[in-house]
């Protein structure tokens, strides 16, 4: 463990276990649709990869970036898309994939944003919820685990950008914020 880490909340077993769970899940219920995967850069980058591996089904990959933290861990509500779908969407099954519902904000956005492209369906699926901090009223349809009211980095989620790459979740520590 790093010393910027208080503590291990989900370790890399726990993770991958899950994210084999999650994608058994999917397939079932993705079977004769037309899946389009849409990851949400760059949290969610590292589960989505783990992820879809583990969907056994015909599927489409895009991304989306949108503003997000700066290198504060407090949310500003502001939604600003950076870098939108290389596609259309009308045909399409879309699986959101987000790293983490905090306030909800970032996900209420997204939904109606893709929502007003009428693809057939829209789903949600969340490596991490925050249910204790939730603004905005949105349905997520997978959730891989939910969290305590804590502050967390790695399998994708950052501080100020840095430890994306560890393979565990763990509560940022206090003096790397502060
Ligand atoms: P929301 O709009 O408040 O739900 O925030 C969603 C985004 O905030 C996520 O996609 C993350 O990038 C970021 N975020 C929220 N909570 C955390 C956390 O505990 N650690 C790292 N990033 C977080
Ligand atoms: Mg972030």
């Amino acid at each position: 463990m790093i010393k910027e880490v208080e503590r291990i909340l989900i370790s890399e077993q726990e993770l991958q276990d899950r994210v084999k769970e999650m994608g058994r899940q999917i397939t079932e219920d993705y079977k004769g649709k037309n899946l389009l995967v849409v990851s949400i850069l760059k949290g969610a980058v590292i589960f989505a990869s783990d992820l879809v591996m583990e969907i056994k089904l015909p599927l489409t990959m895009d991304f989306m970036a949108v503003s997000s933290y700066g290198a504060s861990t407090k949310s500003s509500g502001v939604v600003r898309i950076l870098k939108d779908l290389d596609q259309q969407v009308a045909d399409k099954d879309i699986l959101i994939i987000e790293d983490i519902v905090d306030t909800g904000l970032t996900l209420h956005y997204l939904i109606e944003n893709l929502q007003s492209r009428k693809p057939r369906s829209i789903k949600v699926c969340c490596c991490l919820d925050k249910p204790s901090r939730r603004k905005a009223d949105v349905q997520v349809d997978y959730i891989g685990f939910e969290v305590p009211d804590e502050f967390v980095v790695g399998y994708g989620l950052d501080y100020a950008q840095k430890f994306r790459n560890l393979p565990y979740i763990g509560i940022l520590s206090k003096e790397a914020y502060s």
